[in-house]
């Protein structure tokens, strides 16, 4: 007795009985809409917040008095799929095919919302939606996509391990580094495929192009595969490469890479503390060594024209001085120095190449008097491009010696390491420790 006074007392101090015929209604409201999406609920019925909902079949059928057949076995399935999600519903009615909600007066918006995406998954995962053909028509291209959730889950799995079967058995086949199959022939069989036809099934095009394409590959790691320049496919960077797809984050913003927004700085931090660039140093990164090139050489282009005149190229365009403007590199030194010259409005002529020793360095002597007969020209050299690994040779220039004739000349020191960098983390860089000078 006591506490039933106790309870009326709440139920008017709080004013449940307004807070259950409203919330009863956006219970039912949201009922309603799944109804619509789901074929296998015939009717929501009840009052205020007491509200069932009546299963039938989702195929449509109906008994011999015209009514939808109700679906008992269904509506265990959906309650217990909504019990697996942390949601519990009462099975009542005739047949058992009615999911009862009982909840407490005091229930809230937030866990009403709660209750009705749970009881449309648990109705989705019981199977209570059949699509007609031409609703499943317009959300095939779904299946095109990586999935959250357990179903999700496991196509990504199946594909991943299809695919990755698929080139053990293309590893497992080689004998040499190319398969032999005459030229013509592959350029036929390639140029023979139909990239119109569409919808084919993703595991069979997984198969077609192991076939046509992995097994006439170039095997660079087979052992009579004499390098060229690119090196044989690393572990890591297979397994980092199918992550970082699986993923697709946009570095633009944290919002869009959360946890990669840290890797990236925590990685450049480590690389700039590698290289020992000192406390401010920073970076980014980048495509490759032709991208690298055009970046280092754009920040000294546009440092110039700030140290000279305060002239702020990205606003203004090119200084009137732009012609005088001089790059100085090897006449080993990768071709992208020229292009990037180009690309970045000087010309190919603002390129100066010194000559270089037998084993493909820059001859420092050279350099030397190159930049004093430039400056004597009336010339503007601005940046000097020093090479960690020439293309050819892997010659690397004498960086240290070229670091302080930058700073004598104020100029941009720009290392082109795109080849020769990575020796950073070899121990031939540990022996020499103390003989090196910061590059900037
Ligand atoms: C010394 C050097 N710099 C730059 C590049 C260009 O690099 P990427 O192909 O990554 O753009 C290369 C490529 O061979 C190179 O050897």
């Amino acid at each position: 007795m006591v506490s039933g006074a106790k309870a009326l007392e709440i139920i008017e101090r709080d004013n449940l009985v307004e807070h259950a015929s409203i919330a009863g209604e956006y219970l039912r409201l949201g009922l309603n809409k799944i109804k619509d999406r789901v074929n296998c609920i015939a009717e929501v019925r009840g009052k205020g917040l007491m509200l069932g909902v009546e299963i039938v079949k989702p195929t449509g059928e109906h008994n011999k008095f015209g009514e939808p057949v109700a679906d008992g076995e269904l509506t265990l399935a959906i309650q217990r799929a909504a019990l697996e999600r942390g949601l519990m519903v009462e099975k009542g009615g005739r047949d058992g095919s009615v999911i009862r909600f009982l909840p407490p007066l005091i229930i809230s918006f937030e866990q009403i919302d709660f209750a009705l995406r749970t009881i449309e998954e648990a109705i989705i995962v019981a199977g209570g939606v059949e699509k007609t053909e031409q609703q499943a028509k317009k959300s095939s291209w779904r299946k095109h996509f990586i999935h959250t959730g357990e179903q999700g889950a496991t196509e990504f799995a199946q594909v991943m391990n299809h695919t990755t079967q698929a080139m053990k058995e293309v590893f497992e086949k080689v004998s040499k580094p190319y398969s032999g199959l005459d030229p013509k022939t592959l350029e036929t069989l390639i140029n023979n495929v139909n990239l119109d036809s569409q919808n084919s099934n993703l595991q069979s095009v997984v198969d077609e192009t192991a076939g046509l394409v992995a097994e006439h590959s170039i095997f660079t790691q087979h052992p009579d595969c004499i390098a060229h320049l690119h090196t044989p496919p690393l572990m890591p960077a297979v397994a980092a490469e199918a992550m970082i797809a699986a993923l697709n984050q946009s570095m633009d913003s944290w919002d869009q890479a959360s946890a990669a927004t840290y890797v990236e700085q925590k990685v450049l931090d480590w690389l700039c503390e590698r290289y020992e660039l000192g406390e401010d140093a920073d970076g980014i990164f980048t495509s490759g060594g032709t991208q690298s090139n055009l970046m280092g050489l754009l920040l000294a282009r546009d440092r110039i024209a700030d140290v000279t005149d305060g002239h702020s190229i990205q606003k203004l365009g090119l200084p009137s001085y732009a012609d005088k403007l001089r790059i100085v590199c090897s006449d080993k030194s990768h071709f992208t120095v020229q292009k990037s010259a180009s690309l970045l409005g000087l010309g190919e002529k603002a390129v100066h190449c010194v000559a270089t020793h037998e084993n493909g360095t820059i001859k420092t002597d050279a350099l030397l008097a190159d930049i004093t007969a430039l400056k004597e020209q009336g010339l503007i050299p601005f940046a000097l491009v020093g090479t960690a690994g020439t293309t050819d040779h892997g010659a690397i220039d004498d960086l240290a010696t070229l670091a302080d004739i930058s700073s004598q000349f104020g100029l941009w020191f720009h290392v082109d390491s795109a080849y020769g960098g990575a020796l950073i983390l070899s121990i031939i860089k540990t022996s020499s420790k103390g003989s090196k000078k910061p590059i900037q």
